[in-house]
């Protein structure tokens, strides 16, 4: 199942956009997405998002796209930035120092997914995967022990 938005590039899209996502998620209990990777989902999102306004055409009066791939037993999101001018960055993981007040973003992205790139070209942005034990065998009850 796809899910895709379009959001224009403003700092209040960023939380437009985790709602959507937490509800898009919610709706699909079908697919057992634990509570944790789902906040996580929404976490590196934000993350994602926010580096779209700030690093690309899509904060200065564009727009960002999200995509949001579900299955049984993995998420995968794609936000699609405007890119930046020829010879600028891509999403990287900056090396943390304890005391930095930036950087964190995308080695948040890296520590909480399976997965993460950035989109192939000529698309700009980044992608990620989260993914999960198919926890929905545990709702039915389990087996009695055998008998001695
Ligand atoms: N969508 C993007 N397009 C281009 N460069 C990006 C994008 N996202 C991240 N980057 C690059 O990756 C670096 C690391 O991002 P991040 O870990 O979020 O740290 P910060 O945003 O605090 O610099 C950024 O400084 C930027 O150079
Ligand atoms: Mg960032």
């Amino acid at each position: 199942m796809s899910y895709t938005r379009e959001f224009p590039g403003w700092a209040d899209q960023i939380r437009q956009a985790r709602t959507w996502a937490d509800r898009v998620m919610a709706t699909h209990t079908g697919y057992a997405i634990p509570d944790d990777t789902a906040a996580a989902a929404v976490l590196c999102l934000s993350e994602a998002a926010t580096n779209a306004l700030r690093y690309t055409a899509s904060g200065r009066g564009g727009v960002f796209k999200v995509t949001i791939k579900l299955d049984r037993r993995r998420v995968t999101i794609e936000v699609d930035d405007e890119g930046r001018p020829a010879g600028g960055t891509i999403p990287f993981v900056r090396p943390i120092t304890p005391m930095a007040q930036h950087g964190r973003g995308m080695a948040l992205i890296d520590h909480y997914t399976h997965t993460w790139g950035p989109l192939p070209r000529p698309r700009t942005g980044v992608t990620f995967t989260l993914t999960w034990q198919d926890t929905r065998a545990r709702k039915t009850a389990p087996a009695p022990p055998a008998a001695p």
